[in-house]
């Protein structure tokens, strides 16, 4: 044993937690190593995976409604930002109704961040980008603000999906905390089932034709076997897709096939531990939580927001809102 007290590794920690549970369980945050956030990419794209590409389309016919509805100028923070891939199409709205754009992205990957910075200076050159290399979650949000701006900020992509509804609140309103009465925000969010939105649809979305979801969703356990030196079998796993009506949600499991022992070595986090899979036991690794206009204004209000306008498709499958700080 080392003398001096080993840093515990957040994953390994996780790992072991959620592991030891009764329902066994891992956070989706753990899906985006490399390979992860490769396969993410590419479910953006898939026939499927409607989410993407109808923000996409909502903010090409938008965007310019979005920015006049705001004061100018504006600086945009947006959190878990990413590569910005759709960002672009709000930055280049707002270079039309001001002359410079400060744009602050905030995300845990400094790739990802270096990706976005890169690619928009390069097409934009009236954006400054400064990026935050920063855990929107757990740690504070820090924002510069220029002289007479507002801010607006971006939360798009379904990404406020993941949390349940009490987390989602708690990360709205530690935006909030930062912002000023007048600031907005531009909040991305999935639609439940209705008349035109169909459950048979919305499960499609995350178990499609190709199986990338599947590969995705059992990345996660390639990424322990790397970074834990686990030794999952991956073919004795299976993708599910699970809409559960009483949370409004789309959950991920990983199903055993059979009953089966896998090994946990010794790590910073606890000692080597062997854990036990019934047949068809799961190991629950995400949940996508889909909004009605209720659930959206009353996660809104309750966090210190009065919502201005929601666009949406004609099939109301997603919707952008926006929202001023109260
Ligand atoms: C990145 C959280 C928005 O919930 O749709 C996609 C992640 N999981 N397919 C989502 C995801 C499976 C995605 N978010």
């Amino acid at each position: 044993m080392p003398q001096l007290a080993e840093a515990v590794d957040p994953i390994a920690a996780t790992a072991r937690l959620g592991l030891s549970s009764t329902q066994k369980c891992l956070p989706p945050w753990l899906f985006y190593d490399e390979a992860g956030s490769q396969l993410f990419e590419q479910i953006t794209a898939l026939p499927e995976y409607y989410l993407t590409r109808t923000e996409r389309d909502l903010f090409e016919r938008h965007a310019d409604d979005i920015l006049l509805s705001l004061e100018c100028p504006v600086t945009i923070v947006e959190l878990g930002a990413g590569t910005a891939a759709k960002t672009g199409i709000l930055l280049k709205a707002a270079t039309q109704f001001q002359p410079g754009v400060l744009y602050q992205p905030i995300d845990v990957s400094p790739t990802a961040l270096a990706e976005a910075r890169e690619s928009l200076e390069r097409h934009l050159p009236q954006v400054v980008v400064r990026p935050q290399v920063a855990n929107y979650v757990t740690d504070p949000i820090r924002i510069h603000r220029e002289a007479g701006a507002k801010v607006l900020a971006l939360y798009i992509g379904s990404s406020i999906g993941n949390f349940s509804p009490a987390d989602a609140r708690a990360v709205l309103r530690n935006l909030r905390s930062q912002l000023r009465p007048g600031d907005a925000l531009l909040l991305g969010t999935d639609l439940a089932p209705s008349p035109c939105k169909t459950v048979t649809a919305l499960l499609a979305a995350y178990d499609d034709a190709a199986g990338v979801t599947a590969a995705f969703n059992l990345n996660i356990l390639d990424r322990l076997n790397r970074d834990l030196g686990s030794n999952f079998n991956l073919d004795g796993f299976r993708h599910e897709a699970r809409w559960n009506p009483a949370e409004s949600r789309i959950e991920m499991h990983l199903a055993s096939t059979e009953s089966q022992q896998v090994h946990l070595p010794a790590n910073s986090a606890g000692p080597a531990v062997t854990l036990d899979f019934a047949p068809g036991e799961t190991i629950h690794t995400e949940n996508s939580y889909k909004f009605t206009a209720e659930t959206l204004a009353s996660l809104l209000a309750d966090s210190g927001f009065i919502p201005a306008r929601t666009y949406t498709d004609s099939k109301h499958l997603f919707a952008v809102t926006i929202a001023e700080a109260s």
